[in-house]
């Protein structure tokens, strides 16, 4: 018998975590592994933000805040939502947190009773599932294929969708996939929300900076569901953020209020410096940050190039994010370097101790016939890093 509760003995690691970790014992061996396996920006903060967070240390900004954040940070993302995503929020609406990732923790704490079902897309980001499971909800998954461009269509929700549905959670720009749904798709998918009024959606944004494309569309747009939809976005991705943890949640009042009451008796409010530099960051014109976004385009078009060399891999064009997502079943049942590969864990793991690249398996995402490949790494890493995969791929 363990010491350890059930219900962390029954979560999974992250196995994005679980990749990296091994790439490090190795390159501690001094095995020169290119990690292509994370899932943020390698750019730094940009210098404006970080001159609002140095000027808030100087002002003694040192406080507990507000819990669900400064009010003007309120502010800040309500004007935000407004300018970017035409958005009506006020912000007694909007609860800031420690990441993303909190926030998404505190809908599924606050909205999920037990076995009340969760609809996740796949491929979904890894930690939806372990929330929708440690709030004892039960995932409902709809499956998706590369040749879809791994988006959901509205038919394959309503064939989801059951009396027992209480939330939808996908990403929009996706990670892992980098799948964007535009503005006829979102409305599809709204069409069937429509017809379901227990149900609530996560719509999660927090790469809605990085999107190559067109105008992102927010699902909460759409009149018909907007009181169920709740946007989240935050800091981490668009303004190569990641350690600041900054996230926040827009949503019906009563959700806003059960979230914030929640995280009060968890972490209260997030970091204060971290708050004040978001205020900065947000109010800011997006096209102060879209170096990042064009750059990342180009790396995005770098690996898919590079892919074409590669046998076996299916690709679709990824609209956002910084991941690239091919479908690499055709190498199940076949035997590289004495190796036989039954699944995409098998080819990473292939990959990591043969090319010496890190990558994350699809399984981690729900989609075992892929695998996902992170380009937020120079050039000149991509390169040398497709070169090797195709080395021990293409013989
Ligand atoms: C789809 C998605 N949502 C949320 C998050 C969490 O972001 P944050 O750093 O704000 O917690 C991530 C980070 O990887 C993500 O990929």
């Amino acid at each position: 018998m363990s010491d350890i509760a059930a219900r962390i003995q029954a979560m999974e690691e992250s196995a994005t975590i679980a990749m990296a970790r091994k790439s490090r014992e190795m390159a501690a061996q001094g095995v020169e592994v290119i990690s292509l396996s994370l899932g943020e920006p390698d750019f730094s903060t940009p210098d404006f933000i970080k001159d609002a967070a140095v000027q808030a240390v100087e002002q003694n900004y040192s406080s507990y805040t507000p819990i669900g954040g400064y009010a003007e940070l309120k502010e800040a993302i309500a004007k935000k939502l407004q300018r970017d995503n035409q958005l009506s929020f006020d912000p007694s609406q909007i609860v800031c947190s420690t990441g993303a990732k909190q926030s998404i923790w505190n809908i599924a704490m606050a909205m999920v009773d037990p076995g009340d079902e969760v609809i996740l897309p796949v491929p979904y980001w890894v930690s939806y599932r372990e929330m929708v499971r440690m709030a004892e909800g039960i995932p409902r998954y709809i499956q998706t294929t590369v040749e879809q461009g791994y988006k959901f269509t509205a038919q394959q929700l309503e064939d989801c969708i059951s009396d027992r549905s209480r939330l939808l959670i996908f990403s929009n720009p996706c990670n892992p996939s980098g799948a964007v749904y535009d503005e006829s798709e979102l409305r599809a998918i709204a069409a069937v929300i429509e017809k379901h009024p227990d149900l609530y959606v996560v719509s999660d944004e927090i790469y809605e900076l990085i999107r190559f494309e067109g105008m992102h569309f927010s699902l909460g747009r759409i009149d018909a569901i907007k009181e169920r939809v709740i946007t989240v976005n935050g800091l981490s991705k668009g303004f190569a953020m990641t350690g600041w943890r900054l996230g926040y949640m827009a949503a019906a009042k009563e959700v806003a209020q059960a979230c914030e009451k929640l995280q009060g008796q968890v972490t209260s409010a997030p970091n204060c410096i971290a708050q004040r530099a978001a205020i900065t960051a947000l109010k800011a014109d997006p096209s102060e940050v879209a170096y990042m976004k064009d750059s990342f385009r180009k790396r995005r078009d770098l690996v898919l190039d590079k892919c074409k060399d590669i046998p076996g891999w299916v690709n679709h064009i990824p609209g956002g994010a910084f991941y690239l997502f091919p479908d690499v079943r055709a190498w199940f049942g076949q035997s590289v370097a004495g190796r036989d590969i039954k699944d995409a864990s098998d080819l990473c793991m292939l990959l990591l101790e043969e090319a010496h690249v890190g990558l994350v398996p699809g399984g981690a995402f729900g989609s075992p016939n892929s695998l996902r490949i992170s380009y937020a790494a120079s050039e000149e890493q991509l390169v040398q890093a497709m070169d090797r995969i195709k080395k021990v791929l293409a013989g």
